[in-house]
């Protein structure tokens, strides 16, 4: 039995199989219509979500299975005080596989020493966020043909920021890649990663104007100011607002440079470049059930 915890989980010939299987999902929705009849995902999010729960539960249903779980804490047995570990024994007997979102860093790892069914990490505080990242790279490998030989930039909030923490995880297994962190001097990326960085020999840069480095992107990940995380109100309002990337921003950037966003997005982004056709975030988020779906389909060992 295999669970996904972090994105290095798989090695990049799996990633590889994974991301064509989900384009292939794409290109013939049909043929995967029932692969999944019979089993039961669970969603057990202890954190609120849009897409992470709703694109796994929409990935199930478009696979023929089924879907049960709870969406909030407060709406589970651990408003009454029951450990993760008891969860997942219990939902273990009831559904096939689970994914878990829980704003304790390691909740997932927790979850998947005691379960008897696949889980998911489908985000763990301010650590990991696989999913999130299959979504990003299947996004950059669709559209832009290749998953190395870029400089990206990841912009706003790297220090807690899961997901960007995830990306780069992933992206150091591949060819030359150059890291740009974008972000204000309180929300740099962990030392821990620039120091994993440094010892890998993988070339980044830490900056803090984004019109400075913006005609050298190849892609651009903007996240939002991570307002859940904040000790204190002042700080999130100081910050929330310091990156605001619009048209006149846009006009900095090479013309096939791609922005991608994890999504929600607060005031990143401004509205006026959704039609920009480099503005790829609604798609990429499109391509987040493709990928949850293929994954559902690997760790229950289901083939089309
Ligand atoms: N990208 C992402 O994790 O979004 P949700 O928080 O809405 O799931």
């Amino acid at each position: 039995m295999r669970h996904l915890m972090t994105p290095l989980d798989f090695s990049v010939e799996e990633l590889d199989q994974l991301f064509d299987l989900a384009n292939d999902i794409e290109a013939n929705m049909e043929k995967y219509a029932h692969c999944c009849a019979g089993k039961t995902l669970a969603t057990c999010f202890y954190e609120p979500s849009t897409r992470t729960r709703l694109s796994f539960e929409a990935a199930m249903l478009n696979l023929g299975g089924n879907v049960l779980g709870f969406s909030e804490a407060s709406s589970s047995s651990a408003a009454k005080g029951e450990s993760v570990s008891d969860t997942i024994r219990v939902i273990s007997a009831y559904a096939h596989i689970c994914a878990m979102r829980h704003p304790k860093e390691g909740a997932a790892f927790v979850a998947a020493s005691k379960s008897r069914i696949p889980v998911i990490n489908a985000g763990d505080g301010g650590h990991q966020h696989p999913t999130q990242t299959l979504t990003d790279l299947l996004t950059i490998r669709s559209l832009k043909g290749r998953l190395d030989n870029f400089t990206i930039g990841l912009c706003g909030d790297l220090k807690f920021g899961r997901t960007v923490h995830s990306l780069i995880n992933a992206l150091t297994r591949y060819e030359n890649i150059h890291f740009v962190f974008i972000s204000p001097e309180e929300l740099r990326v962990p030392e821990y990663i620039t120091e994993s960085l440094r010892e890998k020999g993988i070339s980044y840069e830490e900056e803090t104007r984004l019109e400075d480095v913006l005609p050298n992107l190849d892609l651009l990940y903007m996240t939002r100011v991570q307002k859940e995380r904040f000790f204190n109100e002042e700080d999130y309002v100081r910050l929330k607002d310091f990156y605001i990337l619009n048209k006149k921003k846009m006009k900095l950037a090479k013309e096939d440079m791609l922005v991608l966003h994890p999504l929600p997005r607060v005031n990143e982004i401004s509205v006026e470049i959704d039609d920009d056709p480099r503005a790829v975030y609604f798609k990429q988020a499109q391509y987040g059930v493709y990928v949850r779906m293929a994954l559902i389909m690997t760790l229950l060992n289901i083939t089309a």
